[in-house]
């Protein structure tokens, strides 16, 4: 079965992220697949409709919504991730076998950019590789959280010469390699910045992008429960959070 995809990275929350490429590439587009995860999510439900309507010139592209299902928050995580991701295939190839026809392209619209910290690229080669189907597939990048949080503190994510670690705050509590340079933090689940050193410096955002977007900067001993208390609202508020920080020590001063 010939089937054609475009996955598409759409920026991390304000519709001015889509990049022209987005656009051209949206345009194209017969069959959108729109994701629906059930509590955030709403939200992000409407931005991707919001996206199709505002940049694509005409009405002939249909929607197909479809269940994500839970990822299992206990056990080990690589495995649930395995699972969870196998439990996706499935329903892609679905999707693909009865909702895409061989002379359609179909796409999938990625929150920020495709390359970081989202399945659908290793889900896809594993569809490609099984051999079901002749799948060709184009990626379009699009701005990540990371590129956002740094813009909206206006700081670069590192100095001269130096390194930055992109990781998820799952690592980040069993080791925390900040002499070594700078660290992004993703898929904070719990406030992992609560246990870091105080001298630390933290630029951490919520919701980046979008209108409801919150920004706290400073050293980790001065801002860390300002953030712990801001971000508990903001979660009881909207029901979720989703929040990015930088990580950064002050470079050492004179000799040894
Ligand atoms: C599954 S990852 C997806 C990352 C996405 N592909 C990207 O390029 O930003 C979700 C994580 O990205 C971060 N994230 C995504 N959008 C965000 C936003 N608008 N504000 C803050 N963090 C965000 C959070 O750390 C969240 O837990």
């Amino acid at each position: 079965m010939k089937r054609s995809l475009m996955v598409i990275g759409i920026g991390a929350g304000n519709p001015d992220y889509v990049t022209v490429q987005a656009i051209k590439a949206m345009n194209r587009v017969s069959v959108f697949f729109i994701p629906n995860k059930g509590t955030k999510k709403t939200e992000l439900l409407r931005l991707r409709r919001d996206i199709c309507e505002r940049f694509i010139e005409n009405s002939d592209y249909r929607l197909v919504e479809f269940d994500i299902p839970e990822r299992s928050k206990y056990g080990r995580y690589k495995q649930n991730v395995e699972l969870w991701r196998e439990e996706v295939r499935r329903i892609y190839e679905k999707l693909l076998t009865e909702s895409l026809a061989e002379d359609e392209i179909g796409a999938f619209l990625v929150w920020g950019d495709p390359s970081l910290y989202d399945g659908t690229l290793s889900i896809l080669d594993t569809i490609g590789s099984s051999g079901t189907f002749d799948l060709d597939f184009e990626v379009i990048p699009g701005i990540s959280s990371v590129q956002a949080l740094a813009a909206n503190h206006k700081v670069p994510l590192n100095r001269i010469g130096e390194s930055l670690t992109i990781m998820t705050a799952r690592q980040l509590s069993e080791a925390f390699p900040i002499d070594q340079g700078n660290v992004v933090v993703m898929l904070d689940g719990q406030g992992a910045f609560r246990s870091l050193d105080g001298d630390i410096n933290i630029h951490w955002g919520a919701y980046i992008g979008t209108e409801d977007e919150i920004l706290v900067s400073g050293k980790v001993r001065d801002v860390r429960d300002d953030i712990e208390r801001i971000r508990n609202s903001a979660r009881n508020e909207h029901g979720w959070v989703m929040d990015t920080y930088l990580l950064s020590k002050d470079p050492k001063t004179g000799g040894e």
